[in-house]
């Protein structure tokens, strides 16, 4: 029989993604999702649907006893770090209290392993070197960093505690077709979206800030392989793998490179920075590339696979 998979948020961006690739490989999916980001249009037909809210350890409970899961993908949470200093409590009830529960019921039902979605973008705050690896010291600068962060140190103690195995994913700024505007690599899905109206694109600060954009098929890719992936280590990097590029581009070059292909060519307007943003980021992922045997899709032909889903979404409605 197939082997279960639970996706939590797998009616979300990169979630929904996860779940694909999983039924393409002939696993049985399990999407536990309460859809407050999350889109029904973004659901594989094959999927099993449990709508309900990670909070709710009774919920879980419930989902629990119905399948037989034999490994976890962790992608639901609170994602906006505005959100997270506004509210740090609500943060942490979905990234930390909905983390444990989920914990407690890979402990309770022998969960073959648990994978999660952390972020290179906000553990290592605003490092001195780069591209940093997964050793640089860690400095979470909102409170959904330190959410990112602790989820890690929890994982590896119920590693260590109740050898639950576990693998730990740092993405970059992810970006792809079903990206929602609001996540950490919104600011593709926006321009995307200005473009196709062609408006006006403005940009926060110089536009010289520079991330690691990592395309969702890529990162869609890791998860699958991480489920299968037996770990050893004695701290949190022992378990934990940057996924980027290890390519960093500014916010100016991606306008230019949406030029380059789209035929947009308005001039952009340049607004005062955002207070709290990074001002640069870009992930050393050799680590990953090793074990995972990846190359990244490169960023011209991933805006492209992307804009052209938005385009014809456009087109659609
Ligand atoms: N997008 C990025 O660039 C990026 C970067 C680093 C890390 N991450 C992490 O990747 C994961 C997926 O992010 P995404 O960009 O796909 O976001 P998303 O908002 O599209 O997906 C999150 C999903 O979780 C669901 N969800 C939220 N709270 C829930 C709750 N309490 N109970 C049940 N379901 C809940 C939402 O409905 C949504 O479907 C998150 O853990 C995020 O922190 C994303």
């Amino acid at each position: 029989m197939a082997e279960k998979v639970l996706v939590t948020g797998g009616a979300g961006f990169i979630g929904s993604h996860i779940v694909d690739r999983l039924i393409e490989d002939g696993f049985q999916v399990v999407v536990v999702d309460n859809f407050s980001s999350g889109k029904e249009e973004n659901l594989n037909s094959s999927a099993i649907v449990e709508e309900g809210d990670i909070r709710e350890r009774e919920f879980l409970d419930r989902v629990f006893n119905r399948h037989n899961i034999d490994y976890i993908i962790h992608q639901a949470a609170q994602i906006d770090v505005r959100k997270s200093v506004s509210d740090p409590v609500y943060d942490a009830s979905i990234n930390i209290i909905g983390l444990l529960n989920l914990l407690e019921l890979a402990r309770v039902h022998k969960v073959k392993r648990f994978v999660f979605a952390s972020s290179g973008g906000v553990v290592y705050g605003e490092p001195k070197e780069l591209p940093v690896s997964e050793v640089y010291p860690k400095g979470p600068l909102s409170p959904y960093g330190v959410s990112k962060l602790s989820s890690e140190y929890y994982l590896f103690y119920y590693h260590k505690t109740f050898g639950l195995p576990y693998v730990a994913l740092r993405y970059g700024n992810v970006y792809g077709p079903r990206q929602d505007p609001h996540g950490e690599a919104g600011v593709i899905a926006i321009f995307i979206g200005r473009i196709l109206e062609n408006k006006d694109l403005t940009v926060f600060g110089t536009g010289e800030q520079i991330r690691d954009y990592v395309f969702v098929g890529d990162v869609a890719k890791v998860n699958r392989m991480a489920i299968n992936l037996d770990l050893r280590g004695d701290s949190i990097d022992d378990f934990a793998f940057n996924i980027g590029t290890g390519v960093g581009t500014s916010v100016n070059e991606l306008i230019a490179y949406f030029k380059e292909f789209t035929g947009y060519s308005k001039e952009s307007i340049y607004a005062p920075p955002r207070k709290g943003e990074l001002n640069k980021i870009i992930l050393n992922s050799k680590k990953a590339m090793e074990t995972f045997g990846i190359s990244w899709t490169p960023m011209l032909a991933g805006l492209k696979t992307t804009y052209e889903w938005f385009k014809e979404k456009y087109e659609r409605e």
